[in-house]
């Protein structure tokens, strides 16, 4: 379902599959949808903007196309970059992919195709990946004289390991989908024709849950991976306990009581 409210952003078509529900499409083909700085500014507005709408519950970001997800940061501008505007450059990506790891609603990747460098590190940013079979992750920095700059050595550490993300980023491997999926990267792979479809069906069980209580789970997980687990644990006392201030925590526990689904609204 298209929608007239969305505005318009370069290189990106924004639709609204199911209700609360938004698709993020990156669509700049005849680069297989390297990142540039346009790019990266457009998303950052469509985040922004999805972000603000008290509605949004869950926003899907993938690729045009079968052949790329994002097929790396633009190399054909970085060609040109002096080191003070390759800084800038990371920095415009760095914020981004921080954006979207505090976007209030949870995003999931879908992953259809090249998932190269800026692409594998925009992917790692989302709150978790699912992949068609033909998808392609690597973080192949390296062989172009650079490193990663968009976070890719501090995420997929984090993610897989310090052992797989050693092997991976120095390497600059490209791995198959199955790989990925046993390393944890993504979390089911899917035939090309079924990637949305499965996307949108997570979509659907997650927007069925409290929006309040999905958000605060999401920024629970993020925020303690940067704490002890002390400190995780003593921010998850806060949240729990804010979360029965909330009309769906009411709502939540009226319903399993009366053995009804619940009627959620955003409070
Ligand atoms: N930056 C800029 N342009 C890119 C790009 C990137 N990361 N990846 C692909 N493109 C462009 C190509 O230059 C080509 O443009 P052209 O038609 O004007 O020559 C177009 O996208 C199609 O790519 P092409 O290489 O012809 O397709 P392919 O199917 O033969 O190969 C890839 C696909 C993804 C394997 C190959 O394009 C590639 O290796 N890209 C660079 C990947 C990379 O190093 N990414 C990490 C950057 S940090």
């Amino acid at each position: 379902m298209e929608t007239s409210m969305a505005p318009t952003f370069d290189c990106l078509l924004l639709t609204q599959p199911q209700d609360d529900v938004w698709l993020i499409t990156i669509d700049r083909p005849k680069a297989l949808n390297a990142l540039n700085k346009a790019l990266l500014t457009s998303l950052s507005q469509a985040f922004q903007w999805l972000d603000a709408l008290p509605t949004t519950k869950v926003i899907l970001l993938t690729g045009n196309g079968d052949k790329a997800f994002v097929a790396g940061a633009d190399v054909v501008a970085m060609q040109a970059m002096t080191a003070l505007e390759a800084r800038d450059f990371s920095h415009l990506g760095m914020a981004l992919m921080h954006q979207i790891e505090a976007c209030s609603a949870p995003v999931i990747a879908l992953v259809n195709g090249y998932c190269l460098g800026g692409g594998c590190e925009l992917a790692l940013s989302c709150d978790y990946i699912l992949a068609s079979e033909n998808a392609v992750f690597s973080q192949p920095e390296v062989s172009l004289g650079i490193t990663p700059g968009f976070g890719g050595t501090q995420r997929l550490a984090r993610y897989i390991g310090k052992g797989n993300a050693m092997q991976w980023i120095l390497t600059g491997d490209r791995i198959s989908a199955q790989d990925a999926l046993k390393l944890t990267l993504c979390h089911q792979v899917l035939s090309s024709s079924e990637l949305l479809k499965g996307g949108l069906a997570q979509a659907e069980k997650i927007a069925k849950n409290a929006p309040q209580a999905v958000r605060f789970a999401k920024q629970l997980i993020h925020q303690g991976l940067n704490l002890s687990l002390h400190d995780g644990c003593q921010l998850e006392t806060e949240r729990f306990a804010l979360s029965f201030t909330t009309q769906d925590q009411t709502e939540g526990m009226a319903a399993f009581a009366e053995r009804r689904p619940a009627r959620f609204s955003h409070q």
